[in-house]
């Protein structure tokens, strides 16, 4: 068994090599047909507008600048996440202001948000860890309160909900990623946002396809992180699988819950209601041990993440010796993840 192997069924596979397969015939590598009929799905999907980039990194960070953020801006965010929510915030040229979890939920501690506060804090950054919602109506309640930016960073959570409304629906900006291990998975890299406002958006838009409103006419100076329409087209196939594909995540976790709930070296399971199992992480005492344990009944693992971003040896200078976060530690020292597919 690999951690990540996702063993499509033949029937899927061809409908995947059949729409490839148009696009080669059709040659229209960039912005072909199925980038926009992808970015329409996904706005009626969420009920706001999307549009695709390349990455979710590039999601998150031209997110960002789409909403005004860069230097002198403070942005509050978890400690415990993925590398590139906080590299999205220092590429942008603010400063990321890190929160403890919850340690129940992973997620950023909603309730500690608030003594973070400064003058120079322009938005808080989420972030869905894991596939599952933070205590984000808390969060846009703040946000609010404080006149904030929110930002969810849903690369794990596409498809979540927090009661009763998806992940990426209650902020200004909700970032999704399609890297191929996601929820909603390409067959290599791929990215989109949610956006509320449409100055906002027609922003992101510009931005990440070197500034053109039209061809050959730059009006601000971007880059490009174009969704290719290969991946669109994947992305259209497998989409429709969505629902099946998540049942088949909850289902597995349901199984490792049968095996691990009375294990004397777990501490916690990830039970909570309107999990997506983008990764299925538990806590245990010994990590050593459990992983010999594993390894002889053949089960791969894998650990998300075994420092808090603040030990990062990237952001030495941006968070020189930062003191400890007791939850963040805590989970790098004790979080285990088991294959889901
Ligand atoms: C929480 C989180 N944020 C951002 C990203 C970046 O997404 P991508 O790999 O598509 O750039 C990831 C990817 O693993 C992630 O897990």
């Amino acid at each position: 068994m690999n951690f990540f192997s996702q063993q499509l069924s033949k029937k899927k596979t061809d409908l995947l090599l059949k729409r490839i397969g148009r696009v080669v015939a059709a040659e229209q590598f960039i912005n072909g047909p199925e980038v926009g009929d992808l970015e329409r799905k996904l706005s009626d999907f969420f009920g706001v507008e999307a549009v695709t980039c390349n990455s979710g990194t590039d999601a998150l960070m031209i997110g960002l600048k789409a909403l005004g953020i860069g230097p002198g801006d403070e942005v509050i965010t978890t400690a415990f996440t993925y590398f590139a929510t906080i590299e999205a915030i220092a590429a942008v040229g603010a400063k990321p202001v890190l929160v403890d979890i919850d340690p129940q939920t992973f997620n950023i501690d909603a309730s500690q948000i608030e003594k973070k506060i400064t003058k120079k804090t322009r938005a808080v950054l989420v972030v869905h860890l894991y596939g599952l919602a933070c205590d984000v109506a808390e969060v846009a309640r703040i946000c609010k309160k404080h006149h904030l930016k929110l930002v969810e960073d849903c690369a794990q959570s596409y498809g979540a909900k927090s009661g009763g409304k998806l992940t990426g629906t209650f902020g200004d900006v909700g970032c999704f990623s399609f890297f191929p291990t996601k929820n909603l998975g390409a067959f290599g890299d791929g990215g989109a946002v949610t956006i509320r406002s449409k100055a906002v958006l027609a922003r992101f838009k510009l931005l990440k396809n070197h500034g053109q409103p039209r061809k050959y006419v730059h009006q601000i100076i971007g880059g490009n992180s174009r969704l290719d329409t290969i991946q669109a087209a994947v992305l259209l196939e497998k989409i429709a699988w969505l629902e099946e594909d998540l049942a088949v995540r909850r289902a597995r976790a349901q199984s490792w819950f049968k095996k691990y709930r009375n294990h004397p070296n777990v501490m916690a399971l990830p039970e909570q209601e309107g999990h997506t199992y983008n990764v299925f992480t538990l806590l245990v005492h010994d990590r050593k041990a459990f992983v010999k344990e594993l390894e002889r009944e053949g089960i791969p693992s894998a650990i998300y993440y075994d420092v808090p971003v603040y030990k990062q040896p990237a952001y030495v200078g941006l968070f020189g010796k930062h003191a400890p976060l007791p939850h963040s530690e805590f989970a790098a020292k004790h979080v285990i993840s088991l294959p889901i597919h």
